[in-house]
């Protein structure tokens, strides 16, 4: 058994192990994300034993709930969102486990009385003393619990205490430094892991195997034979009952500064020394530093956004961003963003990387593509109109897997050519790729590795890049000036003239 004590940057990617006995304590238990995720993920880990049943687990809300509806809470959460209770017997066992605390984020009473129910629990359970604190809470009331948590020492322990923030980590650079600093005085960085759910995906690390445990790609990976890149990431879901939050962040804090500059860096970055968390973090923020929009004096020619407006979904007209309940109806906020980086370094001198995503878009997709650069003189010219080049597309989500486009002849007399695709799908290991990340990544944060997670500097450098657009968007601004696309169809058309203005589109999925 690995013992806690281990040097968390020394434990890989890939492992097996099972982590120490440990309580993880969730503040903003009542929440959405405790019942339909956490819990859920923590659970099916037990299920899977890959983690010890000592493990418990303590919610912290502010309402007054007693240890039993918290339990029964969770079950539903974890019939509802996952694949159900499972072996009998299971869930008895787990739910011996689950505990609650009410306790109010700024008051120190409460993080004694935490305490005390730790240290009985330590002594119950079995569980060493080990403690993970997970925020998930708004995210107002990071640096006060972190300062609560520290001030009553529950955080003193860089081995045994740890502390993972649920994102968005900031809303600008400031407010990121200034929450890194709250961070620092506490903690340890190895003792912080902060969550970007994307990076817990199975098919985002799979970038990194595909990048990195193949010979034949990597010489092609860069300005040379690639053309541009896109990253997209698009969903059907509006708003939802998200107002209060979205409106205060919008597509690019919500998705873009995170989940997409994840999938960007994951591309774009050079092979690590090793995949240890260190290592692989260090090259993301390189690649971050050396990023920059294309044209910060012409922003409209690097950055579009776009709100929706009133449309069609699965056959039922859906309202627009204005009509959503608590949205402001002057609201700027947006829905869709679409930028155009460049990374100046020697791999990717030249090579533009378009990045959008967008609520209320005709599909859910996330997909990376790689366009290879087009041949470098034409020997068919009958079939020039049609040829493309070739793209490599890896698909995050749904229907995970990659495929390789390449031209063929056309069987007949002519040289008449047509683009097929080579494709590999997740779905022929007979194994769903699609966990929810959460599991993942908990797993992780228990074992002490920390590659999944973001580092302070890293989460600083991709609030650096995105800044000159933030300091532009936050300006008030008449809200006709934003530019709106239908619920239901792709983007608006701005974001299409910011790709055609370099002659080339937007790849439709
Ligand atoms: C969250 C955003 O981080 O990611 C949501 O706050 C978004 O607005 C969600 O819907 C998308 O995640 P996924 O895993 O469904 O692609």
């Amino acid at each position: 058994m690995v013992t806690f004590l281990e040097n968390p940057l020394r434990v890989g990617l890939q492992q097996q192990r099972m982590p120490e006995p440990q309580i993880i304590v969730i503040y903003g238990a009542s929440g959405d994300l405790t019942q339909r995720k956490l819990v859920p993920a923590l659970y099916k880990l037990r299920k899977e034993r890959r983690i010890p049943p000592e493990t418990t687990i303590v919610g912290v809300a502010r309402r007054d709930w007693t240890h039993d509806y918290f339990r029964e809470q969770m079950r539903q959460g974890i019939e509802e969102f996952s694949d159900g209770l499972g072996a009998e017997g299971l869930w008895q066992d787990f739910s011996q486990g689950l505990y609650y605390c009410s306790g109010d984020m700024d008051n120190p009473e409460s993080y004694q009385k935490l305490n005390n129910l730790l240290t009985e629990l330590d002594e119950k359970r079995g569980t060493r003393g080990n403690r993970i604190f997970y925020l998930s809470v708004a995210p107002k009331f990071f640096a006060e619990g972190i300062k609560q948590l520290g001030n009553a020492g529950m955080l003193e322990d860089p081995y045994k205490h740890r502390l993972v923030i649920e994102k968005p980590f900031g809303r600008d650079l400031a407010s990121a430094q200034s929450l890194n600093r709250v961070v620092q005085k506490y903690c340890h960085e190895s003792q912080v892991y902060r969550i970007d759910h994307y990076l817990g995906k199975e098919t985002v690390q799979n970038l990194l195997v595909f990048r990195f445990a193949n010979a034949i790609f990597e010489p092609l990976w860069n300005r040379r034979f690639v053309d541009h890149v896109q990253i997209t990431v698009a969903e059907t879901v509006g708003v939802e009952d998200r107002a209060g939050y979205y409106e205060s962040s919008g597509a690019l804090r919500d998705m873009l500064q995170n989940h997409l500059m994840q999938l960007f860096c994951l591309t774009a970055i050079e092979p690590p020394n090793a995949l240890d968390a260190d290592s692989l973090r260090t090259e993301k923020v390189k690649v971050l530093q050396a990023t920059r929009l294309a044209d910060i004096q012409n922003l409209h020619r690097s950055a579009v956004r776009g709100q929706y407006s009133a449309g069609w979904m699965k056959g039922k007209t859906v309202p627009g961003y204005h009509e959503e309940p608590g949205v402001n109806p002057g609201s700027t906020t947006p829905t869709y963003v679409a930028v155009k980086f460049l990374v100046d370094n020697w791999r990717w001198q030249g090579v533009p990387f378009y990045l959008r995503t967008g609520k209320r878009m005709p599909k859910k997709v996330s997909e990376i593509s790689i366009h290879f650069r087009e041949v470098p003189s034409q020997m068919f010219p009958s079939a020039s109109q049609q040829m493309g080049s070739n793209i490599l597309a890896m698909r995050i989500q749904p229907n995970e897997g990659i495929s390789l486009r390449f031209e063929v002849k056309m069987p007949g007399a002519e040289f008449r050519t047509r683009s097929v695709d080579m494709d590999f799908t997740y779905g022929s290991f007979g194994i769903a790729a699609t966990s929810d990340a959460y599991d993942r990544l908990l797993l992780d944060c228990m074992m002490g590795d920390q590659s999944l997670f973001t580092r302070a500097d890293e989460v600083e450098a991709a609030w650096q890049v995105v800044t000159p657009v933030l300091s532009v968007w936050d300006a008030p601004a008449d809200p006709a000036t934003v530019p709106k696309y239908e619920a239901g169809t792709w983007e608006p058309a701005e974001a299409e003239l910011l790709i055609n203005q370099d002659g080339r589109r937007w790849r439709r999925l």
